[in-house]
């Protein structure tokens, strides 16, 4: 069931919506049942959490707006682009399969969104996407780990749209970016002035149910996205964990070397099983199930296991999304997948 939109498989194994499986640092838990009653009770003051960001970034605070998740910061991204711009003729750029927010953003201010197919086997479809550039573009969705392929943007590519596209805001979503940290471009923002960064704490850092997302670009960039931002639109639980979570250096590295180990996993899995996959530097993985994706979606849930149905979207027919967390998780997916396969749900290489 779904109640305002909110996807709710029940109970079970949650490897569906790419969070971290094995929750957040137990430090994060101590500082929030240090709060007291008063930090409660009062509207939070989050100036020295903006600094706290800004050092882990390596930017000036000015260089950052702080967002209830990434999600705020893409709506306000397009609100900030097209919500005054009174001209209904505007353009935004989607290269898809993409996170749905993208989509919906531009839709609800009512850009003309041009949505651009990949390559095969997901290339990234770069000479399509600069072709697709004209005088009216105004922002850009770029994702990289994307969502849900796990493929990324070459440097040089995202270096081609940026100039390509001087007139518009390209937010490039590094959403996944700790998992494949040279992915990230943060190290040239300072020569791209069109460039916003969005960065979240709710995937590798396990603070999901926080909503903490950074934007991160020029200040003259960001000016257009603090005038539509929310007043306290951070609260005071969140930037307590957020704090605790800076603070505690060994946790990060511990959880990317778990994905990598069961993105493994899940890779030898698919081998052994015959399932296409695609090799990812996010902590999913796609695959290719087939034409009976919804019913293995469904039949992996009777198994305790919540993978993502990607199969809807026409640009990923037949494939579902499965999170890589902590690597027990891994496994009880890997044998509930042996069971699909198993049951002949599965169109495997050798029955394709
Ligand atoms: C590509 C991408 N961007 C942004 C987000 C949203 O992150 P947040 O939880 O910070 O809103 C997600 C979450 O799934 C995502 O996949």
């Amino acid at each position: 069931m779904t109640v305002q939109g909110i996807p709710s498989p029940g109970d079970g194994l949650r490897l569906h919506l790419n969070e971290n499986t094995g929750g957040c640092s137990e430090r994060v838990m101590e500082a929030i049942r240090a709060l007291r009653g008063t930090d409660i009770a009062t509207y939070p003051d989050y100036r020295h959490d903006v600094a706290a960001v800004g050092r882990h970034f390596g930017v000036d605070p000015d260089w950052l707006v702080l967002t209830n998740g990434l999600d705020e910061g893409i709506f306000l991204a397009a609100i900030a682009t097209f919500g005054r711009a009174h001209d209904a003729s505007l353009e935004a750029i989607v290269p898809v399969p993409a996170f749905d927010p993208y989509l919906t953003a531009t839709a609800a201010v009512d850009a003309v969104t041009i949505r651009i197919p990949p390559g095969p086997d997901f290339a990234f479809p770069a000479d399509a996407v600069i072709a697709a550039v004209t005088p009216k573009t105004r922002l850009i969705f770029l994702n990289t780990p994307n969502n849900p392929t796990g493929q990324t943007i070459p440097r040089e590519v995202l270096r081609r749209i940026i100039a390509a596209a001087p007139q518009a805001t390209v937010v490039i979503d590094e959403a996944y970016v700790e998992f494949d940290p040279a992915g990230s471009v943060l190290d040239e923002l300072p020569r791209h002035a069109n460039v916003i960064i969005g960065r979240t704490f709710s995937k590798a850092y396990g603070l999901a149910g926080m909503r903490i997302g950074v934007l991160i670009g020029h200040p003259e960039r960001l000016e257009a996205i603090r005038a539509v931002t929310p007043v306290f639109n951070m609260n005071t639980v969140a930037m307590t964990a957020l704090h605790a979570a800076l603070a505690d250096t060994t946790f990060l590295p511990a959880y990317v070397a778990a994905v990598d180990d069961s993105r493994r996993r899940l890779y030898a899995a698919c081998e052994r099983l015959g399932i296409a996959y695609w090799p990812s530097a996010a902590n999913f993985v796609l695959m290719h199930v087939g034409t009976r994706a919804s019913e293995i979606v469904a039949h992996l849930a009777g198994r305790g296991v919540h993978v993502r149905d990607r199969s809807k979207d026409p640009h990923s027919p037949g494939c579902i999304r499965v999170t890589a967390g902590v690597t027990a998780h891994t496994d009880q997916a890997v044998a509930a997948l042996e069971a699909v396969v198993a049951a002949g749900l599965v169109e495997t290489r050798s029955t394709r």
